[in-house]
C-alpha cells in the first residue's frame, strides 16, 4: 500500500456506549467503559490514518458530559491524544435527523461509522451512500432483508464501501477456526449460544423489545461467524424460531409484553457441492443470563463437519482475574485492550475491536486513492454489505417465524436473495 494515501475524515453516528462508553445513566457499566470507536479513531488520526472528526447524536446537550468523559478517559489515560470533534446537533439542541446536517457538511469519499439503535441503520446508511459517503453500520446491519438488499445496490451505484462491523471476523481464533473448517468437508450442525447478564435489560430499557430483539442483538454476531464459514459451502433455506419468555416482562424489569428472553432459531442448510447434504444450526441468544457470572458475554459454539469438529469458547480464554469486592472476572484484551503501552500511549492496536474499524479506514482510503475499487473488497473474507446478506436474511426471517408462528424460506430470486 503507498504512503501517500490522503487521511480520511470520519462521522460517528451515535454517541452512546460502543462510540464513547457514555450512556444515557453516565459511564458504560459493561466491558466498554471508555467505547470502541471514538478510541480508535482517535488513536488513528494519532498514527495519520484520520484527521477531522465528527459526531452526531440526538441530544445535543449530552456533549458536554461525553467531552468531560473522554478527557477524563482517554486524554487522561494515554498521551498525544488529539480528543477535538465536531458535534451534531449543536447548541445543546435535540434532532433524531441531525446526522441529515452532518452528513451534509462531508466531500464524497469521506466515511461515516454507524452505532445507533437497530431501526436507524437503514435510513442513516443510506443518505449517507447516496451522497458518497463510505460506511460502516454495526450488526445488525438491517432488520429487513429487502433494506439489505437496498445498501448492496445503493454502494454498487455510488461507488462507495459499505462494511458491517462484523468485528468477530478478526479475532484470531475465528479466523483461524473458518480456515480449519474449510478442511472439515461437509458441513453437518453449527450450535451457538450467546449471552448477555438480565442487568442489560436495564440499559437497553429504550429498545429492548420495542424496537429490536435479542436474536438482532447478539445471535448476530454468530450467524455472521456461520455464514462466513459456510460461504461457498452450503446455503440456508429454511428457518424455525421458538421463544423463551417471562423473565424481562416481569418484575423488576417490567419491559413491554412483547419482549422475548431468549430466541433461538433452528436453520437448515443445503451443500452447494452435493444434494444429499444438508445440514442444521441452531442460534441461541439470550438477554436473561445470571449476573455475576464473571463474563459480560458468555459465548461459545461448536461446528462440526464431515470428518471433524471445532469447539471455541470465546468468553473464557485462560485469563482470569479475582478481586475481593467483586469475584472472578474473565476478561478479553484480545478484544480491546484498554492498558497503555511502556511509553504511555494507546496500546491496543492488535485487538480485533480496533483491527475491523482500521480496516474499514484502509480501504476507504485506498479506494479514494484509484488504489482499489469497492467491488474487489466483495472477493475477499470482509464483511462487506454484499457478503453479509445471508446473516441478515436469516435473523429477519427469524423474526418472521416468531411473530406469524411458521417456518420461512431463504430463496435466491436471480442475483436477489428473499423470503417466502
Ligand atoms: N454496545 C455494544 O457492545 C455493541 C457492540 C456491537 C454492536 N453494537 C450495536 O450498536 C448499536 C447501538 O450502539 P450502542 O451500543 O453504542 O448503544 P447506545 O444506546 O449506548 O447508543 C446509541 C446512540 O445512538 C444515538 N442515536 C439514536 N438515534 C439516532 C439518530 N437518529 N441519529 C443519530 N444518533 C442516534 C443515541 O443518541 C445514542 O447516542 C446497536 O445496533 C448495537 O447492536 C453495540
Amino acid at each position: 500500500m503507498s504512503t501517500n494515501l490522503a487521511k480520511l475524515n470520519v462521522l460517528m453516528c451515535g454517541t452512546g456506549e460502543y462510540t464513547t462508553g457514555w450512556t444515557g445513566s453516565g459511564a458504560s457499566k459493561s466491558d466498554k467503559k471508555v467505547g470502541v470507536v471514538g478510541l480508535t479513531l482517535f488513536d488513528l488520526r494519532r498514527l495519520g490514518k484520520v484527521d477531522q472528526l465528527g459526531m452526531v447524536g440526538v441530544n445535543g446537550g449530552k456533549f458536554p458530559a461525553i467531552r468531560e468523559h473522554l478527557a477524563d478517559k482517554i486524554g487522561g489515560a494515554y498521551k498525544d491524544m488529539d480528543l477535538s470533534f465536531d458535534e451534531f446537533p449543536k447548541q445543546g439542541k435535540v434532532d433524531p435527523e441531525s446526522y441529515k446536517e452532518a452528513i451534509d457538511k462531508m466531500s464524497p469519499g469521506a466515511a461515516v461509522i454507524i452505532f445507533t439503535p437497530d431501526s436507524t441503520h437503514f435510513p442513516i446508511a443510506i443518505y449517507a451512500i447516496e451522497r458518497g459517503i463510505h460506511v460502516l453500520v454495526t450488526k445488525p446491519a438491517t432488520q429487513l432483508l429487502s433494506h439489505h438488499n437496498e445498501l448492496i445496490a445503493a454502494s454498487k451505484k455510488h461507488n462507495v464501501i459499505c462494511f458491517v462491523e462484523h468485528h468477530k471476523r478478526f479475532d484470531p481464533v475465528y479466523s483461524d477456526a473458518k480456515a480449519r473448517a474449510a478442511s472439515l468437508g461437509e458441513f453437518n450442525f453449527f450450535s451457538a449460544w450467546m449471552s448477555q447478564p438480565k442487568s442489560q435489560l436495564e440499559t437497553f430499557r429504550a429498545w429492548a423489545g420495542k424496537d429490536s430483539d435479542i436474536s438482532y442483538y447478539l445471535s448476530s454476531h454468530h450467524i455472521d461467524i456461520c455464514c462466513w464459514i459456510l460461504d461457498g459451502k452450503a446455503v440456508p433455506t429454511r428457518v424455525v424460531a421458538s421463544a423463551a419468555t417471562g423473565i424481562a416482562t416481569s418484575e423488576p424489569y417490567n419491559c413491554v409484553p412483547q419482549t422475548e428472553d431468549t430466541i433461538t432459531l433452528l436453520v437448515d442448510w443445503q451443500s452447494l457441492s452435493s444434494t444429499k447434504h444438508k445440514g442444521t444450526a441452531v442460534y441461541t441468544a439470550s438477554w436473561t443470563a445470571p449476573l455475576k457470572s464473571g463474563v459480560h458475554s458468555a459465548q461459545h459454539w461448536y461446528y462440526m463437519g464431515e470428518k471433524g469438529d471445532i469447539n471455541v469458547d470465546q468468553a473464557h480464554r485462560g485469563y482470569d482475574v479475582t478481586e475481593d469486592d467483586d469475584g472472578k472476572a474473565w476478561y478479553n484484551p484480545f478484544y480491546m485492550k484498554y492498558s497503555p503501552s511502556e511509553s504511555g500511549h494507546f496500546d491496543g492496536q492488535r485487538g480485533y475491536g480496533y483491527v475491523s474499524i482500521e480496516k474499514f479506514i484502509d480501504a476507504a482510503r485506498s479506494v479514494n486513492a484509484k488504489e482499489t475499487t469497492p467491488a474487489e473488497y466483495d472477493a475477499t473474507g470482509l464483511p462487506t454489505i454484499a457478503n453479509t446478506v445471508l446473516t441478515t436474511a436469516i435473523l429477519n426471517a427469524g423474526r418472521i417465524s416468531l411473530d406469524e408462528k411458521r417456518a420461512v424460506g431463504i430463496k435466491k430470486s436471480g442475483e436477489t436473495w428473499i423470503l417466502e
